[in-house]
């Protein structure tokens, strides 16, 4: 098969195209033929070396999520058939033209997606799950502050939270990428470069902030969080190491949590795959709309990390095959 490799850390032109053998399944596992692959900010720290892949992953094959047709079942396979269209949280391999996945870990695509949007779903999808509704615990009628709303986890956390009856607020970092925030059903939108968002925010009650920001952002958010809110990291990509105030901790009785999906054991993530197919699936389509911006040729996938770290874009790049 083809598949893009990570030739060595670095910048996008380390993503290249090469041969590669056919990847082998486990008796739980489905071999997908894939038809598209969804792009994360993940990708792009695993290629310049910062975000290695958990062991049992393909080493050098980037790729977290994949759509397109089961090709061959793994021996005690029950739930699925050859020639059954499904969409698959992997944990690597995914930017290949064929790709191992479990069994319990693969939803069908929903009605009327294209393969290209049914490969931008289950990242950010598992990810904002888990992190927002059951680590964060959002309830109707609750807030939350979703940080770099503009991405493909903003895009994901804004949707599901309105869809839930949540009232939303985020930041992002252009006028352009504001409006396609409120386009999204944002209810409160701060443009960071602008404005200071625990200004916008000081007389709101935010009970649950998704952020990946970290660095100084951290006491800006325990600043603003409501007495037993709920601050939940995902990355901290301005800094992981914070001074904590474990005094005001303990004043709002505020919970920080936060996790990473990718190396999660199997069980975990067919739990996370069975409540997604009851509780998020049926919201696909209405409440819901994969925000795919632009695909991209397999063999493109360095043009496709270019123009994630260029950052103009809203929503998932994609590639496909
Ligand atoms: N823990 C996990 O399991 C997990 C899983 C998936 C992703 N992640 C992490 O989640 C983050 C988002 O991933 P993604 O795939 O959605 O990436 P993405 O599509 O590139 O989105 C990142 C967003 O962050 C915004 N941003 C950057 N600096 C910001 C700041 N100072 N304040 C507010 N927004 C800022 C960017 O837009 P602007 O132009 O507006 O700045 C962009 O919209 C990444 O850090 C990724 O590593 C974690």
């Amino acid at each position: 098969m083809n598949a893009i490799i990570i030739t060595a850390a670095g910048g996008p032109d380390v993503l290249q195209i090469q041969s590669r053998p056919d990847p082998s399944i486990g008796e739980y596992q489905v071999l997908i033929q894939v038809k598209a692959a969804g792009i994360n900010r993940p990708d792009v720290l695993q290629r310049k070396g910062y975000y290695p892949a958990p062991p049992g992953a393909p080493a050098d094959i980037p790729g977290l999520e994949v759509s397109g047709v089961i090709v061959a079942l793994g021996s005690a396979v029950k739930r699925w058939e050859i020639g059954d269209e499904v969409c698959a949280l992997v944990p690597g391999g995914g930017y290949a033209e064929l790709v191992a996945a479990d069994a319990d870990v693969c939803l069908p695509i929903p009605t009327g997606l294209s393969f290209a949007e049914a490969a931008a779903l289950p990242e950010t999808i598992y990810t904002v799950y888990d992190n927002v509704f059951r680590r964060g615990g959002l309830k109707q009628g609750e807030h939350l502050l979703v940080h770099g709303g503009s991405g493909g986890i903003g895009s994901t956390a804004i949707q599901l939270a309105k869809a839930s009856g949540a009232v939303v607020s985020t930041t992002a970092g252009s006028a352009d990428k504001c409006a396609y925030c409120k386009r999204l059903g944002a209810d409160i939108v701060i443009d960071y470069k602008k404005d200071d968002f625990v200004a916008v925010l000081k007389d709101q009650k935010v009970n649950v902030i998704l952020d990946s920001i970290g660095g100084d952002y951290f006491e800006k958010n325990i600043d603003i969080l409501a007495p037993d809110g709920r601050l939940v990291y995902i990355n901290a990509v301005q800094g992981k190491q914070v001074a904590v105030d474990l005094m005001r901790v303990m004043q709002k009785r505020i919970v920080i949590t936060g996790s990473t999906l990718r190396a999660r054991d199997v069980t975990f993530k067919a739990q996370l795959t069975r409540e997604i197919g009851a509780f998020v699936w049926p919201l696909i389509g209405d409440l819901f709309k994969p925000q795919v911006y632009k695909e991209f040729e397999l063999a493109d996938a360095a043009k496709a990390h270019a123009c994630m770290e260029d950052g103009n874009f809203f929503g998932k790049l994609v590639l496909t095959i």
